[in-house]
């Protein structure tokens, strides 16, 4: 079982100033990983990045964060496992081109921004599953219409599930090897 947490940010934190904010958003997500580990038995780390910025695993516990203004969210494994958050807003339309391709456009129940988020952060969650960036999007295809609850995806001939927990305009993807997953909130 892998247990996501979720931790909203006040109103209050959001107004400050860049690097502040970002100090917030980030002390909030360790937060999260924190729950996270202790709910699954797992030690409570530190949670470090390498120069790369991406998460250092130690100890066989694989861990994943994501922040956003209003929220925070981390989850940790003994697999590897990748979680993504987003605000469900309009965005730049060019953006559905650069994240699906004509196929997986066919895969698409709808056309609007609800279903391009599951889409976005199902992708962003199997790529950091696989501590990569956004240069490899084009390697991370849906394989089959995504449901309001999962999605089945490959990356690089591997097949990743993701399970999505969406509350309000906040969607949450965690990609992984197939896991049930628990949602916190914190
Ligand atoms: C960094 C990236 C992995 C995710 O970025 P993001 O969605 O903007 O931000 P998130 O908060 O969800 O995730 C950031 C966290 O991912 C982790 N991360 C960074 N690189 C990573 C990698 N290669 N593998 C796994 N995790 C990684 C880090 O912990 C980072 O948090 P930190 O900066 O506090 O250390 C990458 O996909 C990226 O550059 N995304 C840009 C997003 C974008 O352009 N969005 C516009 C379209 S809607």
């Amino acid at each position: 079982m892998l247990h996501a947490v979720l931790i909203s940010i006040p109103d209050n934190d959001r107004s400050v100033p860049g690097r502040e904010r970002m100090r917030r958003q980030r002390e909030a997500a360790a937060q999260a990983l924190d729950e996270s580990a202790r709910r699954t038995g797992l030690p409570v780390l530190r949670w470090e990045r390498d120069a790369a910025g991406v998460p250092v695993f130690e100890q066989g516990v694989c861990w994943s964060l994501s922040h956003k203004t209003s929220v925070a969210a981390g989850v940790v494994a003994t697999r590897p496992v990748g979680i993504d958050v987003e605000v469900i807003e309009p965005r730049n339309p060019g953006l559905w081109e650069y994240v699906a391709s004509a196929r997986e456009q066919t895969l698409l129940p709808h056309r609007d921004w609800a279903t391009f988020f599951r889409l976005w952060t199902a992708k962003e969650a199997v790529l950091k599953a696989n501590r990569v960036g956004l240069s490899k999007l084009d390697a991370c295809r849906l394989v089959a219409s995504p449901t309001l609850s999962g999605a089945a995806l490959t990356f690089e001939q591997s097949l990743w599930l993701v399970t999505f927990f969406a509350s309000e305009r906040i969607l949450t993807a965690v990609a992984h090897k197939g896991a049930e997953v628990a949602w916190h909130r914190a």
